[in-house]
């Protein structure tokens, strides 16, 4: 079997369940009947969003010990955790920066990510790698969101991207996951675009959406450019858990020409 279509009785742990490519890909997974378990910093907010749809894990990715609960009899993980690229309140420093620090902080990367708790560095780079070292071994598939742009860091725009490290921490990441030995599929996005608006920048603003429009364009060696629809993108992690022909691989993602009356996800897998 190539792709998920029947329902089935496999748990999956969705770590950034609450953010926006996490909720929507916890949504896929309970349409496809899968048990889901999410890890969670604040569990009433989970609990909020997800009523009792889901099993909730009280952990943080940054603390290795609150790991082995959450990763006990799950098949696979799909790993949506982030922060954002420039220093903001979810970095969380503490205490709070006054108006004078938060210029010093913007001045100066390598401070900010001393400063912060929850930086890039932290979290992509560090609480990834606690993931893949508290996963279990028979793990089916370790799923990662990853970037565009983390093969042309010095090429603009990802140079600017860049500039407080999260290319970098992405990549750790990714390096952590397939020097593992586990199972893994790597999705590169494009700049989010579609809701929930979670990111702080241009496309929030905007509330730039694909309006159902565009295709789904893959790619491998990191040369594509331009938006990917946090729909897409969720459905993509859902879709590859089980797809033999995203099996250790590692693509990119955007949205861009006519789209298809379906996306044949088996397809665009297939061309990777
Ligand atoms: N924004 C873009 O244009 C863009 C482009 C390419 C790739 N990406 C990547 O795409 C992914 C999804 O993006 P998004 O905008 O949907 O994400 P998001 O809304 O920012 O969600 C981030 C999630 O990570 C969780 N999280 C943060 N730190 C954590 C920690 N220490 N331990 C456990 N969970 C933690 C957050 O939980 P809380 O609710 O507790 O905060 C939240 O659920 C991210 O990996 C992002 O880096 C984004």
């Amino acid at each position: 079997m190539t792709s998920v279509e029947v329902s089935v009785e496999e748990r999956v742990l969705v770590t950034g369940a609450t953010g926006g490519v996490g909720q929507l890909v916890v949504g896929d997974l309970l349409k496809k009947n899968f048990k889901v378990r999410i890890l969670t910093r604040n569990s009433a907010k989970a609990q909020k969003m997800f009523d009792d749809r889901v099993e909730i894990a009280v952990g943080d990715i940054c603390d290795p010990n609150t790991l082995p609960a959450a990763v006990q009899n799950v098949t696979y993980i799909i790993c949506a955790t982030g922060t954002t690229a420039f220093p903001s309140q979810r970095w969380e420093f503490d205490p709070a920066p006054s108006l004078i620090e938060w210029v010093q902080l913007f001045l100066d990367p390598k401070y900010s990510q001393a400063k912060a708790k929850n930086s890039p560095a932290k979290v992509d780079a560090q609480g990834v790698s606690n993931l893949v070292a508290a996963a279990p071994s028979d793990l089916k598939r370790f799923v990662f969101v990853s970037s565009c742009g983390i093969q042309r860091k010095d090429k603009f725009p990802f140079s600017i991207l860049n500039a407080f490290g999260v290319l970098d921490a992405k990549q750790k990441g990714e390096e952590a996951i397939i020097s593992s030995g586990l199972s893994y599929t790597i999705i590169r996005p494009g700049r989010l675009i579609d809701g929930p608006y979670t990111s702080y920048d241009l496309n929030t603003l905007l509330l730039a959406k694909t309006e159902g429009k565009f295709g789904v364009v893959l790619g491998t060696g990191d040369t594509l450019l331009g938006d990917a629809s946090r729909i897409d993108v969720a459905t993509a992690c859902v879709e590859s858990i089980q797809n033999n022909h995203c099996e250790r691989k590692v693509f990119d993602l955007i949205n861009q020409g006519q789209r298809p009356s379906v996306i044949d996800w088996d397809t665009l897998f297939s061309s990777l």
